[in-house]
C-alpha cells in the first residue's frame, strides 16, 4: 500500500533521518531532552505556535506536535511554494532565529521552522510544517500514512 513503516531504532538522539511517504520527503527527528526544553522559549517568535490551523492530526495537538516527545514527524515540504527547507543544527540557525540554535531554513525565499516544524513570524510560508498520519506499531516503528 501507499503507508510506509520505518524502523526508528537506529536513530541516534539529535540525528534527522529522511524517508518518502507517497512521493513526498518526511523527516523524522529524534529530539534530544535539551532540545524539547528549548521549544517553549521562542514561542513569542513563533506565527501559530499552538497549531491553531490544524496542519497536524488531532494526536499531534501537544506541545511537540509528536506523538511521543522524543520523536518529530514532518513532511519536509516548506509550505510556502514547496521547496525543501535545511536542517540547521549545532547554532547554526541562530542567524535566523536569536537564540534557537537549531531549526530548518528554506533557502528558496526565507522561511524559518523551529524542531516542531512551527512556523517563526515574518516569512513568507503562512502554516507550520505538516504533520502527517503515523502510529507507532512498536516502540521501534512507525508505519506512515
Ligand atoms: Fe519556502 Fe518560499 S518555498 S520560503
Amino acid at each position: 500500500g501507499a503507508d510506509v513503516q520505518v524502523d526508528i531504532s537506529a536513530i541516534q538522539s539529535g540525528q534527522m533521518i529522511r524517508v518518502k511517504w507517497r512521493g513526498k520527503p518526511v523527516w523524522i527527528v529524534r529530539r534530544t531532552p535539551e532540545l524539547l526544553a528549548s521549544l517553549s522559549a521562542h514561542e513569542d517568535q513563533l506565527r501559530d505556535p499552538n497549531s491553531d490551523t490544524e496542519q497536524q492530526p488531532e494526536f499531534a495537538h501537544n506541545q511537540y506536535r509528536s506523538l511521543k516527545a522524543e520523536y518529530l514527524v514532518l513532511v519536509g515540504i516548506c509550505t510556502h511554494l514547496g521547496c525543501s527547507p535545511q536542517h540547521l543544527t549545532d547554532g547554526a540557525f541562530e542567524q535566523y532565529a536569536e537564540g534557537v540554535a537549531e531549526g530548518f531554513f528554506c533557502p528558496c525565499h526565507g522561511s524559518k521552522f523551529d524542531m516542531a516544524g512551527r512556523v517563526f513570524q515574518g516569512v513568507p510560508a503562512p502554516l507550520n510544517l505538516v504533520v502527517p498520519p503515523y502510529q507507532y506499531v512498536d516502540d521501534n516503528t512507525i508505519i506512515i500514512g
